[in-house]
């Protein structure tokens, strides 16, 4: 018989609670002979104060010990700025190899949006994962004084930006209008720029059936508001895509909707699938995060375990409880349960 084995994170703030929801919805919806087998990591701000650990390195190889990790959110203000991130969320996107870090966006009905005239909105961005300024390549000198000179090197290597753009143009290719966007700045980040550019042209070449264009970052920021239906997939870099996918989750509904995956396509190490959102400290344990965005995410998670009907019927089951929603304040259990019971419906 088939089985899950799932690593579960659920961090810090409101982590705990979407994560519940998304576990129960994948519960519900894996069919009787699938077996869950679920284990818990114990990290995120509370494991810091008490061990001043982020990720220890036995934590690091259990993880690699499963299928997927379902991950709540990381960050809490009782922590300096980039402890968590670095040592714990960045560390598993890098050490696990994640170079696809995939971010649907979609306009879902009944549902909320600032941009006039509810454009169609259906894309996904593949943000690079592994590279860019995410990377810790800088430095500081003479650091504290006024003469102090910070730099931030972003890192991109042929290797890396082949495999996410090729990963790009593989998903364009399956989807119906075959259209992918490089969104970069090369006409002043040169280096990297052409060294994208370059390498879209070419592969593009294997894949004669998907539309190709290319957007520097500023400009595409006003599409993503003046013409969001012109996106059917784009491929960026790790800084741009962090930047374009909260501006994608703003005018899709917000980031409470937004999923996300931290995806390693060959499978040498496994995947990883958390809600863009934040810990949201401010709401922690009020009962009033939205676990769609982690719910979303668990459809991501099944998709890329190759169970397609269960992602469908996840995703099926949001939509219908978006559009069935009627202005009544729901809290994340409710939500969480609504959708549980659709998607055994
Ligand atoms: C995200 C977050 C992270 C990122 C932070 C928390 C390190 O903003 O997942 O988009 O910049 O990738
Ligand atoms: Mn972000």
């Amino acid at each position: 018989s088939r089985s899950i084995r799932l690593a579960v994170i659920p961090g810090d703030g409101i982590g705990q609670e979407v994560v519940a929801q998304g576990l129960k919805v994948l519960s519900a919806v894996l069919p009787q002979d699938v077996k869950l087998e679920t284990r818990e990591y114990d990290l995120g701000a509370r494991r810091w104060h008490a061990t001043g650990e982020t990720l220890p390195e036995a934590e690091l190889e259990s993880l690699k010990d499963h299928d997927a990790i379902l991950l709540g959110a990381i960050g809490d203000p009782s922590v300096p700025s980039g402890v968590l991130e670095r040592g714990l969320l960045l560390k598993l996107r890098f050490a696990f190899d994640h170079y696809v870090n995939l971010r649907p966006s979609k306009l879902f009905p009944n549902t909320p949006t600032p941009l006039a005239g509810r454009p169609e909105i259906d894309f996904v961005v593949v943000r690079e994962g592994t590279e860019g300024p995410y990377t810790g390549n800088g430095g500081s000198l003479r650091t504290g004084t006024p003469a102090e000179v910070a730099t931030e090197v972003s890192v991109n290597t042929a290797y890396g930006v082949e495999r996410v753009v090729r990963d790009a143009y593989e998903r364009a290719n399956a989807r119906p209008r075959k259209k992918l966007t490089l969104v970069h700045k090369n006409n002043v980040l040169v280096y990297a720029g052409h060294l994208w550019k370059n390498i879209f042209d070419r592969v593009g070449q294997e894949y004669p059936d998907v539309t190709t264009d290319y957007l520097h970052v500023d400009a595409a920021t006003i599409f993503f508001v003046t013409q969001p239906e012109r996106f059917d997939v784009i491929v960026t870099d790790n800084l741009f895509g962090d930047i374009v996918t909260d501006l994608a989750a703003a005018v899709t509904g917000g980031i409470g909707l937004a999923a996300s995956g931290n995806i390693n396509p060959t499978g040498a190490f496994p995947s990883m699938f958390e809600p863009v959102h934040g810990s949201a400290p401010d709401i922690a344990g009020t009962g009033k995060a939205d676990p769609t965005a982690t719910v979303l995410s668990v459809a991501l998670l099944l998709r890329h375990l190759k169970y397609e009907a269960e992602a469908a019927r996840v995703e099926t089951a949001v939509t219908e409880d978006l559009a069935a929603r009627d202005g009544v304040t729901r809290t994340t259990d409710e939500i969480g349960d609504a959708l549980a019971i659709r998607v055994t419906a």
